[in-house]
C-alpha cells in the first residue's frame, strides 16, 4: 500500500526535525510493508518574506489530493508574528475541517518529569482541544476601532455543531480509555460562550453513559497540572485553552520538543495535518540540536490515522527504547543532536 504525504517543513528547525523525522517513517514503512510517497513543499515565513505569501494561491487545492500532510512549524522573527496562523497554520486547519487537535501527554519511561517522583504510568493522558472555532477564529470578527482612549478586542465564536462534533471525539476516545472526559471551561467568566459550550458538552455527555464527565475551570487545571497529572484521561478544551495547556504537557513530559499532535478532520473527508507542539524555535534553528521527538511521534499519529496502527506503535516504542539505554537530546539535559537521536530510533526499530 502507498500513502501520498505532503511535507511542509516551514520555517527554522522545521527544516531539522522533519527530515530526521521523515528518515523513522521511511524505515517503519519497509519494516511494515507499506510506501510512502511523498512531495516537499517549500511554503512558510521564509517564501512570505521571498515572495509575499507563506504559499501559493493554490495551496490549498494542492493539499487536498493528499493522503496527510507531514508539517514542521511556521514562523520567522523576521516575519510579523500574527500571520503564520493566519495565512496558513489557522487556513489549512479551517479549510479541511480538522476540528480536532489531539494532543497527547505521556513521560516515556527513560525520562524524567520535572515534576516530582511522577512516573510514566501518572502522566498519561490526551488533550482534546477544539481546532476550529473559540477564541482564534479569525474570520474578520477581529475589531480595533479609532478611539482616543484606545480599545481593541476580539471574538470568540463557539457553535452548536462546533462544540458537538468535537466533544463526541472526545467521548468516544475516553471509552477507549479510562472513561473520564474533564471538560476544562472558564464559564464562571466567560458566561455566555463558556457557558454554552458546557452546557452542550452536557448534553453529549449524556449520549455516553459509561463515561464519567467533569467540568474543571483552567485556572484550577493548570495547578492540578503540576500536583496531579495523574487525576486526567481526556481533556477537552477549546482552541485557546488547548493551545496553553498542551504546552504546559510538553513541559511535565520535560521538554515542549517532545510534544506531537494531529489537526484533525475524523471523517476523512480531508486531509489531516500532523506536527509538533511546538514552534520554529529560531533560537535553536540551524544547529542541528532540535529534539526531533515531538515530530516523529506526531509522525506515528499521522500513521495511525492512515491505518498503520502496528507501525505507530512501534516508533513510539522505539523512542522510549533509545530514551531507556540513557540516549537523550541536548534539551532534555543530553548530548544527542536531531540526526543523531533519528538514527538510534531507527535501530531501535529495527531491533
Ligand atoms: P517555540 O515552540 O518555537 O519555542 C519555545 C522554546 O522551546 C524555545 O526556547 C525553543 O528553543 C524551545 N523548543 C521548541 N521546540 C524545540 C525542540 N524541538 N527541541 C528543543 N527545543 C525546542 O515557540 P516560540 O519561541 O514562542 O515561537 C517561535 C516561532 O514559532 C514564532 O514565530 C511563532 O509564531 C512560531 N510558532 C509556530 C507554530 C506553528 O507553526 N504551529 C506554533 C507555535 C509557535
Ligand atoms: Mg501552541
Amino acid at each position: 500500500k502507498t500513502y501520498r504525504l505532503a511535507i511542509v517543513p516551514g520555517d527554522g528547525i522545521g527544516h531539522e526535525i522533519i527530515p530526521a523525522a521523515l528518515t523513522v517513517l521511511e524505515a517503519a514503512a519497509k519494516k511494515f510493508d507499506f510506501k510512502l510517497d511523498y512531495t516537499f513543499y517549500g511554503w512558510g515565513a521564509g517564501r512570505y518574506l521571498k515572495e509575499g505569501a507563506f504559499m501559493p494561491e493554490d495551496g490549498l487545492d494542492t493539499l487536498k489530493g493528499f493522503d496527510a500532510v507531514f508539517f514542521g512549524a511556521v514562523g520567522l522573527t523576521e516575519v510579523d508574528d500574527t500571520l503564520p496562523a493566519k495565512l496558513y497554520t489557522f487556513k489549512v486547519r479551517t479549510t479541511f475541517q480538522q476540528y480536532v487537535n489531539y494532543r497527547p501527554v505521556k513521560l516515556f519511561n527513560g525520562l524524567e518529569s520535572p515534576l516530582r517522583n511522577k512516573t510514566s504510568q501518572e502522566i498519561d493522558f490526551v488533550v482534546i482541544r477544539e481546532n476550529n472555532e473559540g477564541e482564534f477564529v479569525q474570520s474578520g470578527a477581529f475589531f480595533r476601532p479609532e478611539s482616543p482612549e484606545g480599545l481593541a478586542t476580539d471574538t470568540s465564536i463557539f457553535t452548536r455543531k462546533g462544540i458537538e462534533r468535537v466533544a463526541h471525539f472526545a467521548f468516544k476516545l475516553a471509552q477507549k480509555r479510562k472513561k473520564k472526559v474533564t471538560n476544562v471551561t472558564k464559564s464562571n467568566t466567560l458566561i455566555h460562550s463558556l457557558k454554552y459550550w458546557d452546557e452542550v458538552i452536557a448534553e453529549v455527555g449524556e449520549q455516553y453513559k459509561d463515561v464519567k464527565l467533569e467540568k474543571m475551570y483552567i485556572d484550577n487545571t493548570s495547578a492540578n497540572f503540576i500536583l496531579h497529572p495523574e487525576y486526567f484521561d481526556v481533556i477537552l478544551t477549546t482552541n485557546l485553552f488547548g493551545d496553553i495547556l498542551s504546552d504546559l504537557g510538553g513541559g511535565i513530559m520535560g521538554s515542549l520538543g517532545l510534544g506531537g499532535s494531529g489537526n484533525i478532520n475524523p471523517e476523512k473527508e480531508f486531509p489531516s495535518m500532523f506536527e509538533p507542539i511546538h514552534g520554529s524555535a529560531p533560537d535553536i534553528a540551524g544547529k542541528g540540536i532540535a529534539n526531533p521527538v515531538g515530530t516523529i511521534w506526531s509522525g506515528a499519529l499521522l500513521l495511525e490515522h492512515l491505518g498503520e496502527s502496528a507501525a505507530a506503535e512501534e516508533i513510539v516504542r522505539a523512542i522510549e527504547a533509545v530514551f531507556q539505554k540513557g540516549i537523550k537530546t541536548i534539551d532534555l539535559g543530553g548530548t544527542a543532536g536531531t540526526e543523531e537521536f533519528a538514527t538510534q530510533v531507527i535501530q531501535a526499530l529495527n531491533q
